[in-house]
């Protein structure tokens, strides 16, 4: 199927939040019109900061309600679209069922637009590398976009916290093969890694690993879950990957692309990275925590050494989209002062001897 035409215009969903956010900011750089869809448009916390940005006051960036758990709801948004970037998060991704009924009502506007060239379906790199067995990560340690995780492992169940990366894979496929039995349209998945960057509203705070580095900043600092290092993306990075997606003249139909810098580092690090690149700020960093239970704890030179051999890769991307990783330090430096300055996070200080 076809590119978007540079300038035409393109619905987000899921625009309030920290990814949405930039990718209808970047947009609106680069000229194109958008629709940003939000629950609830009324709600200033979420919502002003889009409000505020430059094309609302002209028309260019218009809000549109659209709460996806109603189905029909983007039907009348998407009539009139090029693009879709379908970035919103869903209730919830251990049901399946659901996952899917949401798909199929998202893809029906999709269809029903007439309009629409190609939807970017946000993904995540744990539709890559989130095994059940870390023993699959030894086998096949080279995280590129054609690894999929071992769906089959009887140990991956919602319960144990797999519904989301079998939630996303359900959410590829879906659109990939509605794209492919409508003709009209193609769907192209996007995965990104640990996004990280500057926030634009203070709500954006309290999600995901922005907030996390917002505890870092106050005092609290935790291990990540399976002392997995932190493989990162900057925000804005990964907003100009879904729009270089759109636009790109080689991508088809059913690919994904990973979007990540490679860059790896160790959660002991990144922590500490805070008072090295912003030795102002008198940073009090604190100590890291280990939260995990002793079956867990035991298993750390083992399952640190997996990840140590595991090998990112970037070269699709890369290949299709005119795309720069910035370094992760330059990433944790904006996120940091953003927290500070649009959070009006207080950070944990080291006294004064001034
Ligand atoms: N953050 C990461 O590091 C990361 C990494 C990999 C993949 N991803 C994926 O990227 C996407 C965006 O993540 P994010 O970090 O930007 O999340 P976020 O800040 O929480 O934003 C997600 C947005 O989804 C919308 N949403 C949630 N439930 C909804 C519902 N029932 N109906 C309508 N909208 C709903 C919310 O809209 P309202 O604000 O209008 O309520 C929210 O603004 C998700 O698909 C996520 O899985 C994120």
């Amino acid at each position: 199927m076809a590119p978007i035409p540079k300038g035409g215009t393109v619905a987000v969903t899921g625009a309030a939040g920290f990814i949405g956010g930039w990718v209808v900011r970047r947009l609106l750089e680069r000229g194109y019109r958008v629709r940003a869809c939000v629950r609830n448009i009324d709600d200033r916390v979420r919502t002003d900061f889009l409000k505020g940005m430059p094309g609302h006051a002209s028309g260019r960036l218009t809000l549109h309600a659209a709460d996806i758990n109603d189905d029909g709801c983007f039907d009348d948004i998407f009539k009139g679209c090029h693009g879709v970037c379908h970035v919103s998060h869903v209730s919830t991704y251990d049901d399946h069922e659901y996952v899917r009924r949401i798909c199929d009502h998202v893809i029906e506007s999709v269809s029903r637009s007439g309009t629409v060239n190609r939807v970017i379906v946000t993904s995540s790199t744990a539709a890559i590398i989130s095994e059940a067995d870390m023993q699959e990560l030894v086998r096949r340690p080279v995280l590129y976009e054609d690894r999929h995780p071992d769906e089959q492992n009887p140990k991956r169940t919602p319960e144990r916290g797999h519904g989301y990366a079998m939630g996303k894979n359900i959410a590829q496929r879906a659109f990939s093969d509605a794209a492919e039995l409508d003709g009209r349209w193609d769907a192209i998945t996007c995965c990104p890694a640990d996004n990280l960057g500057p926030i634009q509203s203070a709500h954006q705070k309290d999600m995901a690993w922005q907030h996390i580095i917002e505890q870092m900043v106050l005092g609290r600092y935790e291990q990540t879950g399976a002392y997995r290092p932190w493989m990162t993306v900057d925000v804005r990075d990964n907003a100009d990957c879904h729009i270089g997606l759109l636009e790109s003249v080689s991508v088809k139909n059913g690919e994904r692309y990973i979007a990540w810098s490679t860059d790896v580092r160790k959660v002991e690090d990144i922590c500490a990275a805070i008072d090295r690149l912003l030795p102002e700020l008198r940073h009090d960093t604190p100590i890291v925590t280990d939260p995990f239970p002793d079956r867990v704890k035991a298993r750390e030179a083992e399952l640190r050494a997996i990840w140590a051999g595991c090998e990112l890769r970037n070269d699709r991307i890369r290949a299709v989209v005119p795309v720069t990783f910035r370094p992760l330090d330059e990433s944790i430096r904006d996120c940091v002062e953003s927290l500070l300055a649009v959070g009006k996070v207080e950070p944990r200080r080291r006294p004064s001897f001034m």
